[in-house]
């Protein structure tokens, strides 16, 4: 069985593409996370590139919440930076910058809310340890977001890999909601 995994980050000028105000035609952010995220939520968004979908989370959780954005590449969290900036949100953004192996979140423990994984798990150098992490800083009610392109390694088999390296951590899958032509789980924390 593929586990779809390709360990490569996506190179940094992708970043730019990926933040382009056109993929709201396609993935709308709003929709997408609108139904997880309130006023005043921690939210933790791994693998948040140049911020397409960061921009919207710190929309939503106002200035008594806050948005943990991390990122493997030093030039998307610039991009992410300025984009923040130019978009008076910055001030709700804790950017940090991640190791290959970790995402170096662990102060977050039992805080986060919401956490959104997109198009980020196929590239991860060691998928166990970031489930590790993300449970680890997910609160009672806390859900985690996978979305992961079906042109991906395996498919529905990939994903379904990742679930199961996810409930090894203690995650459980507690829906497969639609978005586009994606494949998308939501874990919740067992406590
Ligand atoms: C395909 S991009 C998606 C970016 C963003 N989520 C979006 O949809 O616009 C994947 C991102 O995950 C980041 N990434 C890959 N491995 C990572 C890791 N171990 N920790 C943190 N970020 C990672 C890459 O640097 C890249 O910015």
């Amino acid at each position: 069985m593929t586990s779809g995994h390709q360990t490569e980050p996506c190179p940094w000028w992708l970043g730019y593409v990926l933040a382009n105000p056109l993929r709201k035609l396609m993935q709308d952010p709003s929709s997408l996370v609108g139904p997880y995220v309130a006023e005043g939520m921690v939210v933790l968004e791994p693998g948040c590139g140049m911020g397409f979908f960061t921009l919207e989370l710190a929309r939503r959780v106002g200035n008594s919440g806050k948005v943990v954005a991390v990122d493997l590449q030093p030039r998307m969290l610039a991009g992410l930076r300025r984009r923040a900036r130019r978009a008076r949100l910055i001030d709700r953004l804790d950017i940090r910058l991640a190791d290959d192996d970790r995402l170096g979140v662990s102060d977050l423990a039992g805080q986060v809310g919401f956490a959104l994984a997109f198009y980020v798990v196929h590239e991860l150098a060691n998928p166990a340890g970031f489930f590790h992490e993300v449970h680890e800083a997910l609160g009672p009610e806390g859900v985690l977001l996978i979305v992961e392109p079906r042109a991906h390694g395996g498919g529905e088999e990939s994903l379904q890999v990742s679930i199961d390296l996810a409930a090894r951590s203690g995650l459980v899958l507690l829906d497969r909601p639609n978005f586009k032509r994606n494949q998308v789980a939501l874990l919740g924390n067992t406590g």
